[in-house]
């Protein structure tokens, strides 16, 4: 379950690796794509609980990054 904060880059996506949206925010920055934030932040490795709000995630800020090339 995801929980909700004022700050949503405190968001813990992962509540087995104690990922954030930030992180995984960051990271997609970087160019990762799930196997890669997986590896790195640990994140999907656990109960596989967040696979689904993590790829939603994921296709939410590909859409914001394809509308601002
Ligand atoms: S909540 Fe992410 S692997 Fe369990």
């Amino acid at each position: 379950m995801t929980k909700t904060n004022a700050n949503e880059a405190d968001d813990i996506m992962c509540e087995c690796s104690g990922t954030t949206r930030g992180k995984i925010q960051i990271l997609f920055k970087q160019g990762m794509d799930m196997d890669a934030i997986s590896r790195w932040a640990g994140a999907v490795s656990g109960c596989g609980g967040c696979e689904w709000d993590i790829a939603e995630y994921l296709n939410t800020l590909t859409e914001q990054k394809n509308k601002s090339v």
